[in-house]
């Protein structure tokens, strides 16, 4: 609560300017108050007409929302469409020649990719596709650096009405195994490698080492882009370079039309137990959110320049790179590296030579480039912006008025973008010519969107209080379920507690006396770190996993950068370890995390422990170990503590 009251000091604020509301897509408050009125009195009515405006149907449908199997809502069921046909060929007669992505490298080299020879060549690919026997529902894992050809598999699936589930680069050999075992995937699109501030990182001997911990044979290909260049081996007759599988494909696909409802991917996310979630959405409803957010919040128009910065493995990448901003005919750039390489510069040195408006990036990656360089941006000539964005996490206000200050030259609006994989698109946020910014808040919610907060019970809290984030109605691009667990969907989104009838986000909340949203973090135990969910029980099951762990315990603590930090406490099964054969196991132990799970995941900090603080009943005492985590005063009752002194031990941390 101190946590919620302290942010709720912020008392700037920032309207758009009276130019930017002028020429933006949704103008004015009145223009906003409209919509939402819309939807409050004919929510049906409201989104089936925009599904109509935005979408190019095959079959119109008859339908807009079907609510008879409570939480498993159906949108615009049967309608058909295909997400690939209203990314591409809605283009083709009207705008062939204008470039849909530009590609920066590692290395700085620029590829540019019209729209026409997009289409050309996910058609080609997905002839490709069906040649391999791939075919409508099949799960296909992506395994991918950044790079044009990613955006092209995405696309190619959905021409075929494949089902996609992309996989972070950054994952590890486990993760891939484990998701391709989930999926039930019959191929795999991968890279031999790629490049990350100049260094090689292998892909494809990851897949590899997936295949052999076993349970894969569903898989009969394995699609190789061939980035690096460095000797991989090759598995004939499954793997298959990408050239061999366009070769001789013509290049035009007749697209595959789906139901509305038809699985358009599925991404797999962290929550409070050990195994991720594969969440699964839909085409029409994903589609629809992904094209009017890039309108709405991002206001896009057909000069403007998108760049939004994170991969796609992550759902924003998904709906922000693959989908929105080709839906919406934009041009987008899209990067490789790191923006530390070869200097802070470089996401300031890509927005002035590729003539950037708009740039959508996360606050961890703005904490550390003001680190970094808080002056650099002014060596560049950022004039062509004029939208910033964020997501990912709550944005600290000091981040918040320097993104706008020195980045944002006072000029551009923030739209501090709120919403999750679950979601598919942005939920709350201001809409940039409408909606007066406060560092810090993610504001308001889209029209259509019926967020609240509320209690244990599920009663609305007052403005002014905090409480859990829901949904109190369904939406287009939600979740549809959890790929082969629909009992666990409907346990972790629709909780009997709350009375069943509310999405619930798993995010603490407070609304302000302007019925601003203030997003206070998780409720659950997940972590967000850069802007990353991992799951504190995933991170422990790794830990038990190795053969020297006897217990394991995650928790996270705040981090100046990546805003929280992973802190394990760790009990050996041998004694406890002591000066360096403590730092050598700690090694052992991040190295073994991060080949479990990813780099990403591994702990900043681990405690050794002879034991971990237990109430009577055997539970870990989480909250206590957030504390010591932090470095505080304990002022808990620890009186019950079998062997108090393991506090002591536990306030060591080897780094
Ligand atoms: C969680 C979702 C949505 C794509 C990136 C992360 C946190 C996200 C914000 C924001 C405060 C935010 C929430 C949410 N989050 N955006 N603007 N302000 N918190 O997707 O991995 O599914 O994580 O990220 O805690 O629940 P994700």
């Amino acid at each position: 609560m101190a946590n919620i009251e302290s942010v709720l000091q912020e008392n700037r604020v920032f309207p758009p300017s009276e130019e930017f509301v002028k020429k933006a897509t949704i103008s004015g408050m009145a223009a906003y108050e409209a919509l939402a009125k819309e939807a409050e009195q004919d929510f049906e009515g409201f989104w089936g007409r925009l599904a109509r405006e935005h979408i190019l149907w095959h079959k119109p449908f008859s339908q807009v929302l079907n609510e008879s199997n409570h939480p498993f809502y159906k949108w615009f069921e049967d309608g058909q469409l295909n997400a690939s046909y209203n990314c591409l060929d809605r283009h083709l007669k009207t705008q062939p020649k204008k470039v849909a992505i530009i590609f920066e490298a590692d290395d700085g080299s620029v590829t540019k990719i019209t729209y026409e020879q997009l289409y050309h060549r996910v058609c080609q690919f997905a002839n490709g596709l069906k040649k391999l026997g791939i075919k409508k529902g099949d799960r296909v894992l992506i395994y991918l650096p950044m790079a044009i050809e990613a955006v092209i598999a995405m696309q190619a699936c959905a021409r075929i009405g494949a089902i996609h589930s992309v996989v972070f680069g950054g994952f590890s050999a486990k993760s891939v195994q484990e998701r391709i075992v989930d999926a039930g995937a019959v191929a795999v699109i991968t890279a031999d490698g790629q490049m990350r501030s100049g260094k090689e990182i292998p892909l494809k001997p990851a897949v590899d080492e997936a295949f052999a911990m076993g349970g894969c044979d569903a898989v009969k290909h394995v699609v190789l882009y061939k980035r690096t260049g460095s000797p991989i081996h090759v598995h004939a007759p499954r793997d298959v370079w990408w050239d061999d599988v366009v070769r001789d494909e013509p290049d035009v696909c007749e697209p595959e039309w789906v139901s509305a409802e038809h699985p358009l991917f599925i991404l797999y996310t962290s929550g409070s137990t050990g195994k991720p979630k594969g969440v699964q959405h839909s085409t029409g409803g994903y589609v629809l959110h992904s094209i009017l957010t890039m309108k709405w919040t991002f206001d896009i128009k057909p000069t403007d320049v998108f760049w939004c910065t994170a991969d796609v493995g992550w759902v924003t990448g998904h709906t922000y790179i693959s989908y929105g901003p080709l839906a919406c005919g934009a041009t987008e750039v899209m990067f490789e590296g790191v923006p530390t390489y070869p200097d802070a510069g470089r996401f300031w040195h890509m927005i002035q030579e590729h003539k950037v408006s708009i740039f959508y990036t996360a606050p961890t990656a703005i904490r550390s480039l003001i680190k970094l360089g808080a002056d650099l941006p002014k060596k560049y000539n950022l004039s062509s912006l004029r939208l910033l964005g964020t997501v990912g996490e709550p944005i600290n206000p000091e981040a918040w008025m320097w993104y706008h200050r020195v980045v944002g030259n006072e000029r551009c609006p923030i739209v501090d973008t709120w919403w999750q994989t679950e979601t598919g698109a942005h939920m709350i946020t201001p809409l940039p010519g409408v909606v007066p910014t406060k560092p810090g808040s993610c504001t308001l919610p889209l029209p259509g969107i019926m967020a609240a907060v509320v209690d244990e019970t599920g009663g609305d809290v007052e403005k002014g209080k905090g409480g859990f984030l829901v949904i109190k109605r369904p939406w287009p691009s939600m979740i549809r379920t959890i790929w082969g667990d629909p009992e666990r969907f409907k346990n972790s989104y629709y909780p009997a507690e709350l009375g069943g009838k509310y999405y619930l986000a798993g995010d603490g909340a407070n609304r302000d006396l302007d019925g601003y949203f203030w997003i206070v973090g998780r409720i659950d135990d997940v972590l967000n770190v850069s802007g990353h969910r991992l799951g504190t029980m995933e991170i422990e099951s790794a830990l038990v996993a190795n053969p020297l762990v006897a217990e394991a315990a995650v928790v996270g603590k705040p981090h100046d950068i990546k805003g929280e930090a992973v802190v394990a406490f760790v009990v050996l099964k041998g004694a406890r370890p002591a000066g360096d054969a403590a730092k050598e196991v700690a090694k052992t132990l991040r190295d073994w995390v991060g080949q479990e799970i990813g780099p990403i995941a591994k702990p900043d900090e681990i405690r050794f422990g002879e034991n971990l603080p237990k109430t009577r009943s055997g539970k870990i005492m989480r909250r206590l170990l957030r504390s010591i985590a932090k470095g505080e005063e304990i002022k808990q009752d620890v009186s019950t503590l079998e062997n108090p002194h393991i506090l002591d031990q536990l306030k060591e941390a080897v780094k």
